[in-house]
């Protein structure tokens, strides 16, 4: 019998408050796999919690089951709904079915009256450096003792008198900091560093809890606890505190809906009091300290006497400090999302005992300890261990500490602590100071990370390319942390190029629609405050806005940059693709179109400094107007070969920018030209898509007039550039092949390695793939020598390391991140060209199933949690026959494609079901 499941809204179960007060409906249909189940006709119902009908599609008829809308509903600010769902459903083409399912949904409020409560406090120290510079690398210089810089979070209480029992609360809370709220001295979320991190200058989100069940009549109490965070913490590239504020504040408004039907609303008022805790500081990047000596027991459950507490000041709402958009937080929280074990305690040949955790994570210690009153126990965490197993501290820069205290109040019972407000990118953690022996049960690895599900597997007869999907699950794991970053140790920053190389792969790997649906919101939200520019980072750090230029042709003065900026036609498009919702395409059409019209005004303004002086005919003047590259941008950053030589690290780190940004530019603007092209076609907004395509052709004409030779040499004569010339369609049709010559020729000089930098590295094997040479992009994906994925995972990677030599043949140690997932991107064409599921329309309605049979496995086993549902695929291959099992849900029609010298018997187009296929090699097809 065939039954609804995964019921949505705006790709959320249940979810209590939507941002949109139209939101799109989706669900699944799940059918013995033996039915043939097709929807024939759909129907949604939304009704008030009080069960009034306000909406109705009636029937429809429709396969549609992602992204559908009810015409003329729009939720009221504040509501909440129920949704009817009927559907009819075919088996095997004949009989009809019908089929319900109910879901709920609110919509979230769209002005905030509740005022703001501010606890006396110290104001954030400010410190850190001011402009980037290499400086913000160097080693931390000591400055005042850290109980002089960093200040006690703030314990906020409120109590308050209910007449009964609640039938219905809601909780909606946010602050300038971050902050943890309890009710009658219970969890009122099982959500971490709370609202997470966005552009608070501009918007901070409300995140909206039911605590019906923690509260009760008689006295309540309302508990928040308030940390810096990344609010008024030290944070990004800089280290530097106080970006976005000083002071600590938080709001909320506790709406409690009685049995009596009267509804009661707490808010902060002058009854609020504060104090400091046991927490003497808290910091994301520097850590946390907490003396359980200052316990205070009770003190947000009633009967609590708070008579020595402190009164605060209570700012209206729109009040200049905290005159700023309050949005619903819509998706899902940053969560201790698992526990891993010790797997190993270490006594290293320092002499000093190590935890190792087995895995690279981003996260923090649960710790039993048992001991005196006052010791104090410290914890140190980096991500790996020198070449002689000793702890190494693999994380530079400023206020990069990453080290926890714990000071024991001394009970004989032993006690337990956790940090409350830092996460650490770490495997091993120093212990210093513990009392008696560590036991491994005495500690867990509490990852934290918004608690996203995970939509795809990769098995196969190599267990290296399994870990190797397996590092890159973890490191977006690590990394999709409040905002997308590059690292969750260092930086911890929005680098937008590390998400756009990413994009592909980390809508395949988890569900990230609603994630980075409100990362865009913010990248949106900053483009516009930088006129069409999209930051390099987002949230742009206020104190990486307008940093004093370093020197002219620095790193540090880059701004827009190809590759980064571009992340605002590049993920869009990939999110609509992997989840069907047109709205990530007309959403941010406008921004696209913003980013675009910047670099054909910088095109037009900006010579590349090559030529400043150069004596150009006009016929060079008018490409090179056309051609955006002009300003300096990261280029293909970390091109291997581009970092070798004896030169200091920073030089060797500007030569990708340096010999490849005048062409990166290019490569990019065409590429953002043809997506804004399709964006706009998708949308009917064909004037713009011709407009669109017509600039791509000229900038394409352009490009390979002053940058493609006759002979298909391009300079820098760099594998990324003819990657990236080739991938984007920038060479003539006559000199392609020359082009795809001399890449080939470059990577066998090189040994059958790779040397792409970030933003060429996606696009690689699939330019191989394409133009004719197969076997050699698998040979680039099974290599093991470095530069290669597999050589990370050779030398004991557990997640994606941001340089491809971080751990050294001779086993030392550079100190790098281990875990940045942009090189992770591989893993998108990993399940495309060997595992074979290649979403040709968007949701994955049509997809192609292309299983690499002429490879280097026996076996591969894969699937995609499509919005429609499961598609899997399972192969297994024995000299020349082959065997494939295809299982493909309600919704969705997969097309068998074999290689060439492959066939099978019977129909290769798939419909709901598993179907079984005999594939056979015919021998005297086998290609070269
Ligand atoms: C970050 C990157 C980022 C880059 C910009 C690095 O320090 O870790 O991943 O994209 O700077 O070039």
């Amino acid at each position: 019998m065939p039954h609804l499941t995964h019921l949505r809204v705006d790709h959320l179960e249940n979810p209590l408050a939507l941002a949109r007060r139209s939101p799109r409906f989706a669900w699944r249909i799940d059918a013995s796999d033996s039915e043939a189940v097709a929807q024939l006709v759909y129907r949604i119902v939304v009704s008030t919690s009080k069960g009034e009908p306000v909406a109705d599609t009636g029937w429809v008829a429709s396969a549609d089951s992602v992204a559908v809308s009810v015409p003329g509903f729009e939720g009221e600010p504040g509501a909440e709904y129920e949704w009817d769902l009927s559907v009819r459903v075919g088996r095997d083409g004949e009989d009809t079915e019908e089929v319900h399912s109910r879901g709920s949904f609110g919509i979230g409020l769209d002005s905030w009256d509740a005022p703001w409560f501010e606890p006396q406090q110290e104001p954030v120290v400010e410190e850190g450096p001011l402009s980037i510079g290499p400086e913000a690398f160097a080693e931390a210089a000591a400055t005042a003792p850290l109980a002089e810089r960093l200040h006690p979070p703030r314990f906020l209480r409120q109590a308050f008198t209910l007449g009964a029992d609640p039938v219905r609360a809601r909780l909606r809370i946010t602050s300038q900091g971050v902050n943890s709220p309890s009710l009658n001295g219970a969890p009122a979320s099982d959500g971490v560093l709370a609202p997470g991190y966005e552009s608070y200058q501009h918007a901070i989100s409300v995140h909206t809890h039911d605590v019906t069940a923690l509260l009760h009549g008689g006295e309540n109490v309302l508990g928040v606890v308030l940390g810096d965070g990344w609010y008024a913490g030290r944070i990004s590239i800089l280290g530097r505190s106080a970006q976005y504020g000083r002071i600590l504040r938080a709001t909320w408004s506790l709406e409690v809906e009685l049995a009596d039907g009267t509804t009661t609303v707490v808010i902060p008022d002058d009854t609020v009091r504060s104090s400091r805790g046991p927490i003497d500081w808290s910091d994301i990047f520097i850590g946390e300290r907490h003396d359980a000596r200052r316990t205070v027991d009770g003190w947000d459950a009633p009967g609590f006497d708070a008579s020595t507490w402190q009164a605060g000041r209570v700012l209206a709402a729109g009040a200049e400090e905290v005159a700023v958009a309050l949005v619903p937080f819509t998706g899902e929280p940053i969560r201790r999302v698992r526990g891993l074990p010790v797997a190993g305690i270490l006594s290293t040949p320092a002499g000093e005992t190590v935890l190792d955790f087995g895995q690279v994570l981003a996260g923090r210690v649960r710790m039993t300890v048992r001991g005196e009153a006052g010791t104090v126990v410290r914890l140190e965490h980096a991500e790996v261990v020198d070449a002689d197993g000793n702890f190494l501290d693999n994380i530079l820069g400023v206020n990069k500490d990453q080290a926890d205290e714990y000071v024991l109040a001394g009970d004989p019972e032993g006690e337990t602590w956790e940090p409350l407000f830092t996460f650490h990118g770490f495997r091993y953690v120093k212990l210093i100071g513990y009392p008696g022996e560590p036991r491994p049960e005495d500690f867990t690895a509490v990852v934290i990370a918004n608690d996203l599900e995970q939509t795809a597997s990769f098995a196969s007869s190599d267990a290296r390319l399994d870990r190797l999907v397996e590092n890159t699950v973890w490191s977006q794991r690590s990394n999709f942390l409040a905002v997308p970053t590059d690292c969750p140790q260092r930086e911890r920053a929005g680098w937008t190029g590390d998400l756009q190389i990413f994009a592909p792969t980390a809508a395949t790997l988890m569900g990230v629609a609603a994630f980075l649906d409100r990362w865009l919101a913010n990248v949106r939200i900053d483009q516009k405050a930088h006129d069409g520019v999209v930051p390099i980072i987002v949230p742009l750090p206020p104190a990486m806005d307008d940093p004093e230029p370093v020197s002219d042709d620095d790193l540090f003065n880059i701004r827009a940059a190809a590759g980064w900026g571009d992340a605002i036609t590049i993920a869009p498009s990939a999110l609509y693709r992997h989840y069907g919702d047109i709205r990530f395409l007309a959403d941010n059409l406008e921004a696209m179109r913003a980013w675009v019209d910047h670099q054909t005004a910088s095109a037009a303004e900006v010579l590349p400094r090559r030529l400043a002086d150069a004596d150009l005919t006009d016929e060079q003047r008018a490409n090179h107007a056309l051609l955006w590259n002009g300003p300096l941008n990261f280029g293909d950053w970390l091109a291997p070969s581009t970092l070798e030589g004896g030169e200091d690290e920073f030089q060797a780190m500007m030569k990708a920018p340096l010999l490849t940004a005048e062409l990166t530019g290019p490569l990019f603007q065409i590429l953002s030209l043809d997506l804004l092209a399709a964006s706009a076609s998708e949308l009917g907004e064909n004037e713009l898509a011709d407009a669109c395509h017509e600039h791509a052709g000229k900038v394409r004409a352009a490009f390979a007039a002053e940058y493609v030779e006759a002979d298909g040499r391009i300079h820098p004569d760099l594998q990324g550039i003819y990657v990236l010339a080739l991938a984007f369609d920038a060479v003539p049709a006559d000199r392609r092949q020359a082009v795809v010559d001399r890449l080939v020729e470059l990577i066998h000089e090189a040994g059958d390695h790779l040397d792409t930098g970030f933003v060429s590295v996606p696009y690689l094997l699939d330019v191989l793939w394409e133009n004719g040479h197969r076997d050699l992009a698998r040979t680039l994906l099974h290599q093991d020598t470095a530069p290669s994925w597999l050589y990370e995972v050779d030398h004991g990677a557990t997640t994606i390391w941001e340089a491809w030599h971080a751990v050294h043949e001779d086993g030392t140690v550079d100190r790098v991140s281990m875990n940045h997932y942009a090189f992770g991107c591989v893993v998108d064409w990993m399940m495309r060209r060997v595992a074979g599921i290649e979403l040709v329309e968007p949701g994955y309605r049509s997809t192609r199933i292309a299983p690499d049979l002429d490879g280097r496995l026996d076996r591969c086993e894969a699937h995609v949690d499509t919005p429609y549902g499961r598609l899997a695929v399972e192969w297994n291959r024995q000299d020349d026959a082959a065997w494939i099992t295809v299982t493909v849900p309600v919704g969705v029609t997969a097309e068998v494609e074999l290689p060439e010298s492959w066939s099978a018997d019977g129909d290769l187009t798939l419909r709901h079901g598993v179907h079984r296929l005999n594939a056979r090699r015919q021998a005297a097809l086998v290609t070269a």
